[in-house]
């Protein structure tokens, strides 16, 4: 189950999450990078195009309806996997989760995996033994499959949770009921839109991938490099993991400067990330922004700030307060008995036209 838009969840999150509207109407164009027009190259009709946009709803919806269903109570009993509590995303998501449980009033048990897939796998072990009436996982990796086929094979109704795994191992609507994910490949595909606007469409690019293995990482990667193919001039000059952290995305792009002095650009899987490449990029006496055009993803707080500042051109959002909805299917689930097998959040974009306004109600 690879990236194939099946139902797009418009305001999914149940919550206003960012005061503005979709970013379609925010782009600056290629003439307005970062305030400074850009020269655009003639062969890039991607820095000419407009805005790829928020990803579309599919009609072929299927439907869950081998996994083990869920008896309809006022009050459930549910477990959290968590991958990490590494990074904002992460503890916004969490936080997110714990915030839905406590209003709804569920029993909610969370494990935290410590960026550590072993560790994921013992901890759903564990969640299994205790019967609870659905497992939530955010699986580290797409490897995952077979201890969420183990929940199912123990008539435990698992819902995964911003990020997949091998459909191969884990039968989407039979071995998990759904995943609710953002569409990775449109995240990647919107970031090269943007990084054509920032460059104009020339650039050496230093990639800092997330997590190898995990699905934002395989995604983001696979919608940038069709993004980017539109135009010659852009090319993505070496790309290497930092495993969504920002000390290691700092510790990355110190390396890769030095070995590629010539980098004109950077593109990184999520934020944090990022925020460590402008670090890596100051130190080297360089300026982030003109010297160097950084885009990203998720939409942070400190992401945001990072834009009105001009250091990053652009970020794409990863929308991670998931509880409301999470708990809105494992219900409509109990109700009815079925739901779409993924479910795709609508995200939007940060630039520097609507950065700024958005950066209190971010996590
Ligand atoms: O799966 C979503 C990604 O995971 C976010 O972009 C990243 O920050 C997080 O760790």
């Amino acid at each position: 189950m690879r990236r194939r838009s099946i139902a797009v969840i418009t305001g999914l999150l149940g919550v206003s999450l960012f005061a503005s509207g979709c970013s379609n109407d925010a782009s600056p164009g290629a003439s307005a990078a970062g305030g400074t027009a850009v020269k655009v190259a003639a062969d890039c009709p991607l820095a000419a195009a407009p805005d790829p946009g928020n990803s579309k709803p599919a009609t072929d919806v299927a439907a869950a309806t081998d996994a083990p269903k869920v008896t309809k109570k006022a009050k459930y009993s549910v477990a959290f996997s968590q991958n990490a509590s590494n990074n904002p995303w992460r503890l916004a998501e969490t936080a997110s989760m714990k915030a839905e449980a406590k209003k709804l009033g569920f029993q909610l048990t969370v494990t935290d995996a410590n960026n550590e897939q072993a560790k994921q796998i013992q901890d759903i072990k564990g969640l299994i033994a205790q019967k609870p009436d659905a497992i939530f996982v955010a699986p580290i990796t797409e490897q995952l499959g077979n201890v969420v086929s183990e929940a199912a094979a123990a008539g435990i109704p698992v819902f995964l949770l911003d990020r997949t795994v091998d459909s191969n191992v884990a039968k989407p609507g039979k071995s998990f009921v759904t995943v609710l994910v953002s569409d990775f490949v449109q995240q990647g595909q919107r970031a090269a839109w943007s990084m054509a606007q920032a460059t104009g469409g020339s650039a050496k690019i230093i990639e800092l991938e997330g997590t190898t293995g995990s699905s934002p990482a395989i995604d983001r990667k696979k919608g940038f490099h069709e993004g980017i193919k539109a135009c010659p001039g852009m090319q993505v000059v070496v790309s290497q993991t930092a495993d969504f952290t920002r000390s290691t995305g700092q510790t990355v792009t110190e390396t890769l400067l030095q070995s590629h002095p010539d980098t004109t650009a950077i593109y990184a899987h999520n934020d944090e990330m990022a925020l460590g490449a402008i670090a890596a990029v100051r130190a080297a006496g360089k300026v982030p922004g003109k010297d160097i055009k950084i885009v990203s993803i998720d939409g942070e707080k400190d992401g945001l700030k990072a834009v009105a500042a001009g250091d990053l051109f652009a970020t794409v959002e990863s929308n991670p307060r998931f509880g409301p909805k999470a708990f809105q299917t494992l219900q409509e689930y109990a109700e009815k008995g079925q739901v779409p097998v993924e479910l795709i959040l609508e995200d939007q974009l940060f630039n520097k036209a609507n950065a700024e306004s958005n950066i209190a109600a971010a996590f």
